[in-house]
């Protein structure tokens, strides 16, 4: 399943991502084994140099792989950024990017307009096939679109049961940006819920497997992390698993606005 980008490329919707992952040249060998395809990291991780192994390790076809990094916020800033591209293309050997973030918008910073100028030249000379941003708002998306003319590909936002996004999932869509979900499992608050506990049970699944199928039925894209290989194949069969319209009623009720990381018009 892939969802077309702005960008005229398009993204896996299901991929797996690598925070907190130490081992991360196994993992995203074990993970590419699997059958994954789209790779989340980021220069912030401290792991891209694993992850560029893994990637070689694996022998796929460079043109297979969905690439994902992300500038973090004490590189924003034109030149900065520029220089922190090139450091993440370094530690990945790779020539090219499929995707890059900006990690934060870092507001108070006042330094994201031209973090993304500078993303911008990027992806105009090849490097970057696709530009986005992580924990941006509707209004600091608005705002690079006004001042360059390019609207992100992509806003990657914590985002799981107990925080569904609605009213920022809609503004993405009005404005053709796909919703990427980070921490999609919602540190395994919704696991014992009685409704994802009968879902899995109607559909001979694990609850996490509901979780994944509730994000792809949203059309969302979802990088779940796991650094067990049986976790790992678990994530990537909740492909296969469909969710009546039923289902995504039932949980939508699960929603309390609960975050597990920090608020992004605070961070950074
Ligand atoms: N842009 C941002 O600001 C931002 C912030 C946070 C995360 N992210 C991205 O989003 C990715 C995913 O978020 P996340 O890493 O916070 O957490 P997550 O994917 O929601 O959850 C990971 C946790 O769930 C466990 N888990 C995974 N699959 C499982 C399964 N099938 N059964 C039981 N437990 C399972 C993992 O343990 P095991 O390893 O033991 O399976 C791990 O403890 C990150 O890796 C990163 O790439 C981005």
């Amino acid at each position: 399943m892939i969802l077309p980008l702005l960008s005229g490329t398009s993204i896996p919707q299901l991929g797996f991502g690598l925070w907190q992952v130490e081992d991360a040249a196994r993992v995203t060998e074990t993970a590419l084994s699997v059958g994954y395809r789209l790779i989340d990291g980021a220069a912030i991780y401290g792991n891209e140099v694993g992850m560029g192994q893994g990637i070689a390790a694996s022998n796929l076809p460079r043109g297979d792989l969905f690439v994902t990094t992300k500038v973090w916020n004490d590189r924003q800033g034109h030149d900065s950024t520029l220089r922190a591209v090139a450091e993440s293309l370094d530690r990945l050997k790779l020539d090219r990017l499929d995707l890059c973030l900006i990690h934060w918008p870092c507001a108070a910073r006042g330094l994201y307009v031209d973090t993304w100028r500078a993303l911008i030249e990027l992806r105009d000379q090849g490097v970057i096939s696709a530009i986005g941003v992580s924990n941006f708002n509707a209004a600091q998306i608005d705002r690079l679109t006004a001042e360059t003319g390019v609207t992100p590909v992509l806003n990657q936002i914590e985002l799981h049961p107990r925080l569904q996004q609605a009213v920022l999932r809609a503004a993405h869509a009005a404005r053709g940006i796909v919703t990427q979900s980070w921490s999609p499992l919602g540190g395994g608050r919704s696991f014992a819920h009685p409704v994802v506990q009968a879902l899995a049970r109607r559909h001979d699944a694990s609850p996490v497997q509901v979780i994944l199928a509730w994000h792809l039925a949203l059309g969302l894209s979802v990088i779940p992390r796991s650094t067990r290989r049986e976790g790992l194949t678990e994530n990537f069969a909740a492909a296969r698993l469909t969710l009546a319209p039923e289902d995504l009623v039932a949980l939508a009720e699960l929603d309390s606005g609960e975050r597990t990381g920090p608020d992004p018009d605070l961070f950074g």
